[in-house]
């Protein structure tokens, strides 16, 4: 059995107990302690934090994108990498009162494949159904990992549907790359019927409980945990005002579009402002340009709001320059970057 150590998280003031062969952000995550994070590779910096005390961990491989070499001779660590051979003290730079013991336990889990249809020219909607156990809770907004057949690799997917309908259906939305390892295999081989394996939940990406006004602004495949936020808002009768902006490049790019257009039946306040970058259909009435760009011309303080970001990296970090230049402020900014395993550091 591996040799277990204390690491204590402050300004929190919790403890938990971390094997050497486990990073922290597992571990945590097992006892029901839930930090922030987002790809759980070290490429996101989501979970960066500091060594206040100890041995600086080991990290398996990052991104220095992630933890430049500078920072982590100050003393920065990524503690989705991170495995500790003594007690160590961590401060957490970024954590969340209200998710920080929320967690709902991690199962493995097995489902079977009840529909996959492309949704758009390049992604595809998977509908699956848990086998074993036949149910997992999460938050909506989270996301689970499913293994690669014949492969030690698994892919982070985004959960679209609500937690409360169809006990043990989970619906995702995947962006098919030519040669990506899972995406590829589901484009090409996956059958109704087929079995998937998956571990989760995981993931901050979660309504927080408040009345201010969303702005939520996505791209790609970041639909996935929008919509889940957005009919969970619906199913709960929601009156705050919501704005979804979604950027997309062409029309065909442009997926759940009647859905979204009737929302605003359920949402009373609800708008969806779809943009297209590179419009290539004169019957195109809706707004054009990079959809940060349409947000700003849209949006003029966002002070009070709750902003929710999701898609590519980049857009994700240019949603976020706008959004604080629009007076949002940082911890009421929450994202998920869609990084990709194969993309080079
Ligand atoms: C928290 C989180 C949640 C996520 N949720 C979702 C989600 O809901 N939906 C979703 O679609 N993705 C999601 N992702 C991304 C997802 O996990 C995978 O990384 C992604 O699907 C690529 O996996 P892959 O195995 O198909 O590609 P990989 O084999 O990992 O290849 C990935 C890299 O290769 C590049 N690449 C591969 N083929 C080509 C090609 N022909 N042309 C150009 N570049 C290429 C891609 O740009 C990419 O950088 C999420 C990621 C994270 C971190
Ligand atoms: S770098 Fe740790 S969660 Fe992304």
């Amino acid at each position: 059995m591996a040799v277990k150590h204390v690491v204590r998280f402050e300004p929190v003031g919790i403890e938990i107990e971390v094997d050497e062969d486990q990073n922290i952000l597992r571990a945590a995550a097992e006892q029901g302690i839930t930090l922030m994070h987002g790809c759980k590779e070290g490429q996101c910096s989501s979970c960066k934090s500091f060594v206040l005390d100890g041995e600086d961990p080991e990290l398996d491989k990052y991104s220095t994108f992630a933890l430049p070499d500078s920072e982590k001779e100050e003393g920065y660590t990524l503690l989705c990498r991170a495995h500790v051979y003594e007690d160590v003290t961590i401060e957490l730079l970024n954590y969340d009162e209200e998710m920080i013991r929320s967690g709902k336990p991690i199962q493995e889990a097995v489902a079977e494949v009840v529909s996959n249809e492309l949704v758009t020219h390049d992604m595809r909607h998977l509908v699956v159904k848990l086998v074993e156990p036949q149910d997992i809770e999460y938050w909506p907004g989270q996301y689970v990992d499913i293994a690669i057949p014949n492969t030690e690799e698994t892919r982070s997917f985004s959960m679209a549907n609500t937690t409360s309908k169809d006990g043990g259906r989970l619906e995702f939305v995947i962006k098919v790359y030519p040669d990506g390892l899972f995406s590829n295999f589901l484009n090409t081989k996956v059958q109704v019927g087929d079995r998937l394996d998956l571990v989760g939940p995981f993931g901050v990406f979660t309504l927080r409980d408040r009345e201010s006004d969303i702005v939520f602004v996505g791209g790609g495949a970041g639909m996935a945990p929008i919509l889940c936020l957005l009919r969970t808002l619906a199913e709960r009768g929601s009156t705050r005002k919501v704005t979804y902006y979604y950027g997309a490049r062409t029309k065909r790019d442009l997926c759940f579009e009647d859905e979204l257009h009737s929302l605003f039946e359920t949402l009373p306040n609800f708008r969806f402002v779809p943009a297209l970058s590179m419009p290539d259909d004169d019957t195109w009435d809706g707004e054009v340009g990079l959809i940060t760009d349409v947000m700003k011309q849209h949006e003029t303080d966002l002070a009070e709001a709750d902003s929710y970001v999701c898609g590519p990296p980049p857009m994700v970090e240019a949603a976020i320059d706008m959004l604080s230049g629009l007076g949002a402020s940082d911890k009421n900014i929450y994202y998920d970057k869609f990084t990709t395993t194969g993309e080079p550091t």
